[in-house]
């Protein structure tokens, strides 16, 4: 939306709160189209007007790009009439019309959600011919055999007799349960579960760590949610994988 109260312009941008807005404008320090702001409620067009702040013109960003540590029990949804969704993890202060989880996880899995409201971003994300990796912990109720391996990262066909694309999958030697990190190029439904249930595997906890060369802040507590930074953002488009350490 391209019209909009300057103090909504101010405050969707993360630059100041619609209070800090009500004493810059009394101060004189707000500018639309170089004529000192008139009031908070000023309605600018974020197409046409140039806001200045201080002198400094502020560029608009209509895109935000957040980063969700989803629990289990959330549905990636938009809407959901049992259960809580995606968005009703969203502050307040970053909530946008439009915004939408790019790629979805499943009700009892955890971790990285991308939410955006930029749907060409999202696409590049999702779209199978990118190429974006998404990198995934599992733990599984039995041992994972090299035979299992090497089916998987030949590229595993599904019980319903679609072919999978090759997977990455590292084992983790360390830890007491079967745990392994899988890196997957594509996000077909409940694709994890559905490989390792060819191997006669069950998934019993899952995890996305990362998507693209991002990834999850490990200081995000599970239902937390920030702004992805530019230069994150630039990461999640990297083809490339090394194992998470
Ligand atoms: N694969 C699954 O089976 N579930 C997810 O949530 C993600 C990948």
């Amino acid at each position: 939306m391209p019209v909009m109260r300057l103090d909504r312009f101010f405050s969707s941008q993360d630059i100041l709160t619609r209070k800090e807005v009500k004493s810059f404008v009394k101060l004189g320090m707000i500018q639309v189209n170089r004529i000192p702001a008139s009031s908070p409620e000023q309605r600018i067009d974020t197409e046409k007007d140039q806001i200045s702040l201080n002198g400094n013109e502020v560029p608009y960003e209509p895109y935000l790009y957040l980063m969700l540590n989803k629990p289990q029990g959330v549905v990636s949804a938009t809407e959901d009439t049992r259960n809580p969704t995606v968005l009703d993890l969203v502050p307040p202060e970053y909530f946008r019309s439009g915004l939408f989880p790019a790629g979805r996880l499943d009700k009892d899995t955890v971790g990285f959600v991308l939410l955006t409201n930029d749907g060409d971003f999202a696409h590049e994300i999702l779209s199978p011919k990118k190429h974006v990796p998404k990198t995934y912990l599992v733990r599984l109720d039995g041992p994972l055999t090299p035979e299992g391996i090497r089916r998987l990262e030949q590229g595993i066909e599904l019980a319903d007799g679609s072919l999978c694309q090759p997977a990455e999958v590292f084992l983790r030697e360390d830890e007491t349960e079967p745990l392994c990190e899988m890196v997957l190029r594509e996000g077909k439904y409940h694709q994890i579960k559905r490989m390792f249930g060819v191997l006669d595997l069950g998934v019993i906890w899952l995890k996305r760590t990362k998507i693209g060369g991002l990834c999850l802040d490990e200081k995000l507590p599970e239902g937390g949610c920030r702004k992805i930074l530019h230069k994150e953002k630039e990461k999640i488009l990297c083809t490339y994988t090394m194992p998470v350490e």
